[in-house]
């Protein structure tokens, strides 16, 4: 057996499908994906804008809008998720399970100190007194090489970087311990040099946790560089999956020949020895 097959199934989804009601009609989003991911595994969710990356997350996550239905099975450590009311899904979002969104601006409060939403976090859902929450929230912020961390524990939002605040999503989102970590498209608004190291903290960060990542990106060779699986999604579909080098090397699908190419991957090309 391998190492791959002990390890716990974590996340099981089948045949989702998820369609938004517009006034225009049935929008379907997704269309009958299986994707099964296991404790500790890095994934990456690729595609063009549209595909349906985020909202087969979304569905995980129970974060669909109103006039959105999803149906098949999410199953998390064996739980049905799928369409579960707040009660049950509150056991496990934020604290198994965590995402961290494209723009920190909409997920941050720009009335609260970074402090404070950090803390708010453990007092609330941990049960933790306020100074200890303080102390576990700047070693988190240390964890994300938040520099001078106890200063900037006392910033709002606007006062920091792009790059910054997207570390302060990440160090909230792992906050809880989280044995599941989605991030979708973390660093598109970033410049590449500050991309490069949020990824490379990413990498780290799940490495030294035995973490899951989900990374949601239309950018292929960054979902190359940290994931050790590759789904390619279209029109809500699956189209490929596959290990980080078969997907680079010998993609099956032509649309996925088309994604390489057009992210400037030199293909067809064999792997460097
Ligand atoms: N609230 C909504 N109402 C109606 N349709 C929606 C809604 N949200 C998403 N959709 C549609 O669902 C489809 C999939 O959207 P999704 O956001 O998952 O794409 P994506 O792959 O994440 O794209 P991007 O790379 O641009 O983020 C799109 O056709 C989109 O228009
Ligand atoms: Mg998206």
């Amino acid at each position: 057996m391998t190492t791959q097959m002990t390890k716990q199934l974590l996340l099981d989804i089948q045949r989702l499908n998820v369609s938004f009601n517009t006034p225009e009609g049935r929008v379907e989003a997704v269309r009958g994906v299986d994707l099964s991911l296991h404790a500790g595994e890095t994934l990456a969710i690729v595609g063009e804008s549209g595909a349906g990356k985020s909202q087969l997350f979304h569905a995980v996550m129970g974060l669909l809008p109103r006039n959105a239905r999803a149906t098949g099975s999410v199953q998390f450590a064996g739980v049905e998720l799928l369409n579960q009311p707040a009660s049950t899904l509150n056991h496990y979002r934020g604290k198994r399970m965590a995402m961290i969104f494209q723009d920190p601006m909409t997920a941050l409060n720009p009335l609260l100190t970074i402090g404070r939403q950090l803390t708010e976090v453990l007092e609330v859902h941990q049960g933790m007194k306020a100074q200890t929450a303080r102390q576990t929230a700047i070693a988190m912020l240390e964890q994300v090489q938040i520099p001078d961390a106890s200063r900037r524990f006392a910033s709002y939002p606007h006062e920091l970087s792009g790059g910054m605040r997207q570390r302060v999503m990440i160090a909230m989102a792992l906050l809880c311990e989280p044995q599941l970590l989605i991030a979708d498209e973390p660093t598109t608004a970033l410049d590449v040099t500050v991309q490069s190291s949020i990824m490379a903290l990413l990498r780290e960060i799940c490495a030294s946790r035995g973490m899951a990542l989900v990374l949601i990106t239309h950018d292929l060779p960054l979902a190359g560089g940290l994931c050790d699986r590759v789904v390619v999604m279209r029109h809500g579909q699956m189209v490929e999956q596959g290990g980080v080098e078969d997907i680079f090397y010998r993609p099956l699908r032509s649309y996925t020949q088309h994604l390489l190419s057009a992210s400037g991957f030199a293909y067809p090309c064999a792997p460097q020895q």
